[in-house]
């Protein structure tokens, strides 16, 4: 449980732009941390204070330079949920669409919210305002990475009675952010992945390279069954990232890594199936497996809040182990 900065020093100022910015210990103190205020509330309604409030009087900015449905609303309820509120800036509607610089709006956020989320398209953005602002950023998404979901997915994964170490987690198709973030988490928490991917569509080196050194097994197939076989987690993700071209020749090349019973039937009788969502059902995932008993997809959306709630008690240190 979040334990509060009771020494009366100002609070360290922690930005969250990549699950390695708090490392394995932290990881797992959110998650932790995560359960225990999911289990204090259980059956309160969704916007009532947790008991302690420790982020009462709080504000967080949150950056929308994409569209989003979850990060959105699960950020503004774990703020709701732990004594404070936030605000939604529509890079369309403010002066960041007008061409006002990121360092500006940085220190201009810094004095007017407490933290800020920014989903953007180019990580890079995301550093310059973490580098300008003087208060937490956290990355809501970018084309590099997403580590919040991933929070949310390892939470999922725990509370199904699956233990990290040594997981067996497949990933088929796109090599994109999410999974990106799930090769950090890898390397950070000890499992392993094994990515069903079509040629051109791999995860960045830097990624795999890292996970490598943690010591995991991180390998890339071209046959999805070889991904699929033995595995405790079977993840997907959209095949048309934000921001991408819907291109006939890539959703040709991710046809056969499409997640479907038979799939399944690969990995361990009792795997669990995730999906960051939003979902194309028919597409990288087939309907039988999208609705069927083996999916978490709506545990691991609900999720998203419980984890915002502990990702933002770390950036503003206090959380217990963090
Ligand atoms: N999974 C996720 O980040 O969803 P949104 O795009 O709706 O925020
Ligand atoms: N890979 C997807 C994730 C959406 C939450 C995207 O970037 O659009």
């Amino acid at each position: 449980m979040a334990g509060g900065d009771t020494s009366g020093a100002a609070s360290p100022v922690r930005s969250f732009l990549d699950l390695s910015d708090a490392g394995g210990d932290a990881i797992a103190a959110m998650i932790g941390d995560a359960q225990d205020r999911k289990a204090a509330r259980a059956g309160w309604p969704k916007g009532r204070a947790d008991a302690d409030a420790p982020l009462a009087g709080h504000v967080l900015g949150m950056i929308f330079e994409k569209n989003s449905t979850r990060t959105r609303v699960s950020f503004d309820i774990a703020m709701r949920q732990l004594g404070g509120s936030a605000l939604i800036l529509d890079a369309a509607t403010t002066q960041l669409g007008r061409g006002e610089s990121i360092a500006d709006t940085a220190r201009v956020l810094s004095r007017m919210v407490d933290a800020i989320m920014i989903r953007t398209d180019d990580h890079a953005k995301a550093q310059a305002l973490a580098e300008h602002a003087s208060v937490p950023v956290i990355n809501g998404l970018t084309d590099r990475s997403h580590p919040c979901q991933i929070v949310a997915d390892l939470l999922t994964v725990i509370e199904h009675g699956k233990p990290l170490p040594g997981l067996e987690l497949a990933w088929l198709g796109d090599g994109n952010n999410v999974l990106h973030s799930l090769i950090e988490a890898a390397a950070l928490m000890k499992f392993n992945i094994r990515v069903g991917a079509p040629e051109g569509y791999d995860p960045e080196d830097e990624f795999l390279a890292m996970a490598r050194a943690a010591g995991c097994r991180v390998t890339v197939t071209r046959d999805a069954a070889e991904a699929a076989r033995g595995a405790d987690v079977v993840v997907t993700d959209t095949w048309v990232s934000m921001g991408q071209d819907h291109a006939d020749a890539k959703l040709a090349a991710m046809a056969p890594f499409q997640v479907d019973a038979a799939l399944m039937a690969l990995a361990k009788p009792d795997a669990r199936f995730l999906h960051c969502l939003p979902a194309h059902v028919g597409e990288e995932v087939s309907q039988e497996v999208f609705e069927g008993a083996q999916s978490l997809v709506f545990d691991e959306a609900e999720n998203r809040i419980h984890a915002q709630k502990s990702i933002l008690l770390w950036c503003h240190g206090k959380l217990a182990t963090g």
